[in-house]
């Protein structure tokens, strides 16, 4: 049978059908409750959004930005406030500032924090209210029902379950997130979210990638299948004083989630200049937010006259050795910790490796070490360190590829006769070759673990192949042999150039140490541009006898194992 030609695309093409050059795209992370700490959970929600904005940059997919920030009004926060012996302002900045310490050590590269009682974001929420207001969305009613102040949300009878609370009192409990809720009866503004049930619909029906992964689109779609009521988006200022007044109503506080939500157009200078941006967003949130953003959310935009975002990336939740994440079971994990214990790059690694969105993710010290220890400090670092050692490359140069030794062939069962490559060779070039563009294209579809599976795969295809040709045995003096030996080095060092541009988003310390070490220049890392083994296509390559980069050390160094690491223990 004969094979396919092998050919390897020249130049990665600008991959995804909706990132064409000059595009603007504002991606979010969810605002976080300033009551607590950041938790891996938090952190995971903003890796993501991270790594999904790094990799546009580098593919030069058009301007963008990452918004951050802390949601910092409502009856939680006033409560933990009250709690914490303080005042909101003073719990909200101490814990705001907790969130941007933590991102910017996770080298999260927001391009705005917002902090919902900046004057900036309550002007944009006073103008939002007013445009629903002139809209006809919005009429005053008595709303009753069980509020759920954890959740910052009303809930239905459906979504309760009954318990006995720590006084051995029966009461009712939400089913999803096991707090208390209370009975709650108010003269509120309501929102007429019952009349976008067919908008939504439709909106929905005619952008199928609204919402990824599927699974989340079709529970979207189940909701508004069912009956849509409205919905109270303020509360009477007597019950809540921390939160922005009704514009021309001060005895009542716009509902959190309203004020929260507006957070994306207030990064985009609502009223004024969001027009250059919106709707060109994606939102990053988890599956507990999901209702809030893609059923409240693009009805409200709709009720005020703007289009609904592009995108909503859902994902699921971390437990931690099978357990839910608790203050109360006292397992809730640190990520300063964490950074600390596994570096930086490691514990993004790890989270976006093993982070899977349709499903729970468990997080345990053996797993982080395991996962890290054998595919950025074994397998990666050791390729790099066995194709850069003195031995092999004693001039400390990018070598130069033989198509003597290694030719362009149609056949692969041709290539051991008129080279020396053999066919397996030809078949793992040809899975790297192919990389940059199932990496983009993964990315696009919000798959970032699978995107890290292929390229840990090409990884081990290249250790093996490094592996199976034994450098070490050949002989340097003896110019045949030597041509073989230089071509093995180079084909590594590009695989490693590939692995260390396309790894940038998710590990850019690591990625710019290794690059850096191959002489890569700063202006030579845009995926956009990435091209592989041009010699093999009669190409020049502009590294081919460069001299390398300084060898600053192991690329990662190996993480210490240990039974039960303490951080798990450690109570925030
Ligand atoms: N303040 C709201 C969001 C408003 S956005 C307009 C909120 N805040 S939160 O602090 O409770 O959660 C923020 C994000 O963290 C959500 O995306 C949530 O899903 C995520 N996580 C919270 N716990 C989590 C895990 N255990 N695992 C993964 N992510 C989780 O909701």
């Amino acid at each position: 049978m004969l094979r396919p030609p092998v050919r390897l695309p020249p130049v990665l093409r600008r991959a995804a059908s909706t990132a064409g050059p000059g595009r603007r795209l504002l991606l979010s992370t969810p605002i976080f409750y300033a009551n607590g700490p950041p938790h891996i959970g938090h952190l995971y929600s903003a890796l993501l959004a991270d790594a999904l904005h790094r990799h546009r940059g580098l593919r030069g997919a058009g301007p963008g930005r990452l918004s951050t920030g802390t949601d910092e009004h409502g009856l939680k926060i006033q409560q933990a406030a009250v709690a914490a012996g303080t005042s909101p302002p003073e719990l909200c900045a101490r814990i705001s500032a907790l969130f941007h310490r933590a991102f910017t050590q996770a080298a999260i590269s927001f391009t705005d924090f917002i902090r919902t009682s900046e004057p900036r974001h309550c002007q944009a929420v006073c103008h939002f209210w007013a445009a629903l207001q002139e809209h006809g969305a919005l009429y005053k009613g008595t709303y009753e029902g069980w509020y759920c102040t954890a959740e910052e949300g009303f809930l239905p009878e459906s979504q309760l379950v009954e318990r006995v609370d720590a006084q051995g009192r029966p009461c009712k409990v939400s089913a999803e997130s096991g707090h208390e809720v209370h009975w709650t009866k108010e003269e509120n503004y309501m929102f007429k979210l019952s009349a976008f049930q067919d908008p939504l619909l439709k909106w929905l029906r005619d952008n199928p990638r609204a919402i990824s992964p599927d699974p989340f689109y079709q529970r979207v779609l189940c909701w508004l299948g069912e009956d849509l009521p409205d919905l109270s988006v303020s509360r009477e200022r007597s019950r809540l004083q921390w939160g922005i007044p009704v514009p021309s109503d001060s005895t009542q506080t716009i509902y959190v989630w309203v004020d929260a939500l507006v957070n994306y157009l207030s990064v985009l200078g609502y009223p004024e200049t969001h027009g250059e941006w919106w709707p060109a967003a994606h939102h990053v949130v988890g599956k507990d937010i999901l209702k809030f953003h893609a059923v409240y959310w693009p009805a409200l935009l709709m009720a005020a006259g703007l289009s609904p975002p592009e995108r909503i990336l859902v994902h699921s939740h971390w437990t931690v050795r099978g357990q839910k994440m608790s203050k109360s079971l006292g397992n809730v994990i640190d990520p300063f910790a964490c950074n600390e214990r596994y570096t930086v790059d490691g514990f993004r690694y790890f989270l976006l490796r093993q982070g899977v969105p349709d499903r729970d993710c468990d997080y345990y010290d053996e797993k982080v070490v395991k996962v890290v220890n054998s595919e950025l400090a074994d397998a990666l670092g050791g390729l790099l360190n066995r194709s850069t050692a003195p031995g092999i490359n004693p001039s400390n140069t990018y070598p130069c590829f033989s198509e003597t030794c290694f030719p362009k062939v149609v056949d692969y069962r041709e290539a051991e006769a008129l080279g020396r490559a053999a066919a397996e060779d030809y078949e793992f070039v040809v899975s790297v070759a192919s990389l940059p563009l199932q990496v983009a294209s993964y990315f696009e579809d919000f798959q970032i673990y699978k995107a890290l599976e292929c390229i840990s795969l090409c990884v081990r295809q290249t250790n093996g192949f490094f592996q199976r040709h034994r450098p070490w045995k050949l002989d340097r003096k003896d110019p045949a042999e030597k041509l073989w030996l230089d071509t093995i080095i180079h084909v590594t060092l590009e695989c490693l150039r590939v692995y260390g541009t396309l790894l940038q988003p998710v590990i850019p310390h690591t990625a710019d140490k290794l690059l850096s070490r191959l002489a890569v220049e700063p202006g030579e890392r845009e995926i956009s541009s990435l091209t592989f083994l041009p010699r093999y296509n009669g190409k020049p390559c502009p590294f081919e006898g460069r001299q390398l980069g300084p060898d600053t050390g192991i690329l990662f160094h190996r993480l210490e194992s240990s039974r039960q690491h303490q951080i798990e223990n450690k109570r925030l």
